[in-house]
């Protein structure tokens, strides 16, 4: 294991009903906020109209923006940013999934930065000043943003999706209450249960050796998220299952399962163009992505493949690595389908044409950049033909 500093400053409210509470919990940090919101669904469930009152009787003043929509777009940050100093709020409050938690920080990041907000994202301009605190009713369990320290932006005039991390982004409060995800669709659902996944995936398959407890750790929770999304798929209204997927869910990113490893982040820089370009949801576009990654890297590291494959799995250990390793991909594929996730670029909505040569540079020069590579990072670094060849061995 690698030396690490962790330090994870976001208070984390979990239960029924707690969002009733997110005036008085934010009493001590703001008198005036920005509620920040997506496209309706927090006003059709009336969760829109508790946070309000809730508010209003702690004394909160409040102005609000609504509109943010899935892969959140630069255009209304700016909007928001220009409202934020306006209204001379302290916070933002995010009701909503990773979109609007993502949209929430690009804000108070850009409402005390003194620059360009983009230019934060892709690296031209740095942060010089703390951005103001957020706090986050969560309505998705997926992204992980809720207690994660990123953000992840489209600018869509130029189709480029990037993140951007800094410890000063983790939210100060997170309020998850497993109620809220009763209104969620099937496929939404699916796509959060194969973000978080994946957020596992990127952590766990790593070439660092003595990592035992943050392995069992990650394999525990990619269990608890493979069981819980099944039982959603039957039982959509299982408060319970929620509550675990949920909580699953934030410990996937908050990077308590990345302690002292190396890390990879590959299959999130091929999907993230996948998302720039053609706008699929992120859950959709990595479990097309995923289990191409692995049939392309897992030679490299066969013993965490397999350890993967009887550990989370369920195969049957054998001398015959391959087979083992095969078969636990096979089953992950066999999860995809039973969760009705894609499993090609076609099902996925890709044009025949796509131009998997541009988006694997893309990806490459993004991932690569951050680590002074030109490769993406992983137990097989891959190289802008060898991230082509993943994208066409997904079509
Ligand atoms: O906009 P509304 O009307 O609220 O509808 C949303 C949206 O259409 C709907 N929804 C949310 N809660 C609901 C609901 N519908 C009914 N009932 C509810 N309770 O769900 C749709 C999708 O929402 P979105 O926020 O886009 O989904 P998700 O939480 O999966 O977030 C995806 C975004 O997070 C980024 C992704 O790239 C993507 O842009 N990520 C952010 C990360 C981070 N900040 O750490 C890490 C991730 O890897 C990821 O990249
Ligand atoms: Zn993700």
């Amino acid at each position: 294991m690698n030396n690490f500093n962790y330090y994870n400053s976001t208070r984390y409210i979990f239960g029924h009903g707690e969002y009733h509470n997110i005036g008085s919990l934010l009493r001590p940090i703001a008198g005036k906020v920005l509620l920040h919101y997506g496209g309706g669904s927090s006003k059709r469930s009336g969760l829109h109209a508790a946070v309000v009152a809730s508010l209003q009787a702690a004394g909160i003043d409040y102005c609000e923006l609504g509109g943010v929509k899935p892969n959140p777009s630069v255009e209304l940050v700016r909007l928001g940013i220009e409202l934020a100093r306006k209204e001379q709020v302290e916070a933002v409050l995010a009701v909503g999934g990773g979109s609007v938690i993502d949209s929430a920080k690009a804000i108070a990041l850009g409402t005390t930065h003194p620059g360009d907000i983009w230019k934060l994202y892709t690296r031209e301009e740095k942060q010089s000043a703390a951005p103001l605190p957020v706090a986050t009713i969560l309505t998705l369990p997926a992204a992980g943003s809720e207690n994660s320290p990123n953000t992840v932006l489209t600018h869509e005039q130029s189709a480029r999706k990037l993140g951007y991390g800094h410890e000063s982004l983790r939210p100060a409060l997170s309020i998850v209450s497993p109620e809220l995800f009763l209104t969620l669709p099937p496929e939404q659902m699916a796509y959060g249960a194969c973000d978080m996944l994946c957020h596992i995936f990127e952590r766990y398959f790593t070439n660092t050796q003595g990592t035992e407890l943050t392995d069992a750790l990650g394999e525990a929770a990619m269990r608890t998220i493979m069981q819980q999304a099944s039982i959603l798929r039957r039982e959509p209204h299982n408060e319970h299952a929620w509550g675990q997927l949920a909580l699953a869910g934030t410990i996937a990113h908050n990077n308590l399962l990345g302690l002292g490893r190396e890390q990879s982040w590959a299959c999130h820089g091929l999907e993230h163009e996948l998302s720039a370009v053609y706008d699929v949801p992120h859950g959709a576009g990595l479990a097309v992505i995923v289990p191409a990654y692995f049939e392309a890297v897992w030679r490299a590291n066969p013993g965490i493949f397999a350890q993967w494959a009887t550990n989370v799995m369920g195969v049957t250990p054998s001398r015959d690595t391959e087979h083992v390793i095969r078969e636990g991909i096979a089953r992950l594929r066999a999860w995809y389908r039973e969760l009705g996730l894609p499993q090609s670029m076609h099902e996925l909505g890709l044009p025949d044409d796509a131009d998997y040569a541009a988006m694997a540079r893309a990806a490459v020069a993004t991932y690569g950049a951050r680590l002074g590579t030109d490769t993406l990072p992983g137990v097989l670094p891959l190289d802008v033909t060898a991230a082509e060849a993943v994208y066409r061995a997904a079509r």
